[in-house]
């Protein structure tokens, strides 16, 4: 894969011939599906590529995007368009994203883990940035899950502001009851306190990642069927964490954990060696896993740098505490694998 990607992105070149796609992947059969032109050379520009091998190569027509809207399980509602060529997608934006985006290297150690990233388009859409990406979900009934990793959600220059505000008190009380007093919540409460209080009220406080929410395909069923997202958010602890990943999982084919672990802990490993992971603080960034029911490709890939900042020395695994930007990433990646390994 890394070839291949090297042959996409290097070069800028999306034209492989026969003889490169054989020694990259080793069979025709792909090959001879594939739209070759009279040169005998295959445009993989409308490709994607999903892992070593082809574990799947898709094609996919701008129909789709009613169904991948419909299927999206975390994140803001219209923040998706067709893309401008099949198997992309366009992603509302901002200016962190992009530059993080561009920031990933194709060579970076984690840039196989990571959704790839074609372009950011100049002109904004209705006065808004947006930036284009790969489909992660090609297949009608593709079974996806997104979690946040990371020790908090927010920013420290969110956290900053002391302004007590009771819009947030209202949110928090009506989130849970009784969380506070009748003076606290007239008087109102920083921002701080709330985003510490909805990070605390999910797993993100004792796990590091939380499940933002997830859709399964069981075989009597004729669509793909979403989870409660708010109830998947609520989720604190790790046996309920665990039992909501094992229910992800109850509709994909054998072998499909085995193979989401594999990339999980290959992105764990790259993470030392990646110049992206050393250089940036990563806060509400996901880990999106696609499956599907079928059983012809599982995949996790590392979506959503709106809050990804460059940010030099952080380990990834030392407790944050207000001035020293730690995300504890790699914390969460180590739990989300522990608990799919036993889920
Ligand atoms: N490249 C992608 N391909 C397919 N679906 C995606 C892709 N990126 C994001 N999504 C879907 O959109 C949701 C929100 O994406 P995200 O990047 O987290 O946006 P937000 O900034 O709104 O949180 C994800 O949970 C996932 O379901
Ligand atoms: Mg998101």
């Amino acid at each position: 894969m890394a070839n291949l990607l090297s042959l996409l992105d290097v070069d800028g070149d999306s034209k492989i011939s026969q003889a490169e796609w054989l020694r990259e992947f080793g069979t025709m059969e792909e090959f001879q599906k594939a739209d070759i032109d009279n040169d005998g050379v295959i445009d993989l520009s409308e490709w994607t590529i999903y892992s070593p091998k082809f574990e799947l190569l898709h094609n996919l027509s701008n129909d789709s995007i009613e169904h991948e809207n419909a299927a999206q399980v975390g994140g803001h509602a219209g923040g998706f368009r067709p893309g401008l060529v099949p198997g992309r997608i366009l992603k509302k934006t901002n200016e962190l994203e992009v530059t993080a985006f561009k920031e990933m290297a194709c060579d970076d150690p984690a840039a196989p883990y990571c959704v790839k990233f074609f372009s950011s388009l100049g002109e904004p859409i209705d006065g808004e940035q947006w930036v284009e990406m790969e489909n992660l979900l090609q297949a009608k009934n593709a079974c996806v899950m997104d979690c946040k990793i990371g020790g908090r959600t927010f920013l420290e220059s969110e956290a900053k502001n002391a302004k007590l505000r009771t819009d947030l008190a209202t949110k928090m009380v009506k989130h849970t009851p009784g969380s506070l007093t009748a003076d606290e919540a007239k008087k109102g409460i920083t921002k701080l306190t709330y985003m510490r209080f909805r990070d605390a009220a999910s797993s993100i406080k004792e796990l590091k990642f939380r499940i933002e929410g997830y859709t399964t395909k069981a075989k009597d069923q004729k669509a793909p069927v979403s989870a409660d997202k708010v109830e998947c958010q609520k989720l604190q602890h790790e046996a309920d964490v665990g039992q909501a990943l094992n229910t992800y999982f109850s509709t994909a084919p054998n072998g499909t954990k085995w193979r989401v672990l594999r990339q999980l802990k290959g992105l764990e490993a790259a993470i030392p060696r990646s110049d992206f992971f050393k250089s940036h603080e990563l806060i509400g960034s996901s880990l999106l896993f696609v499956y599907d029911p079928d059983g012809t490709y599982a995949s996790v890939k590392m979506i959503d740098f709106g809050k990804t900042s460059k940010r030099q020395g952080l380990t990834h695994t030392a407790a944050w505490q207000s001035g020293n930007h730690e995300d504890e990433y790699v914390v969460g990646l180590r739990n989300i694998i522990r608990l799919i390994e036993h889920s």
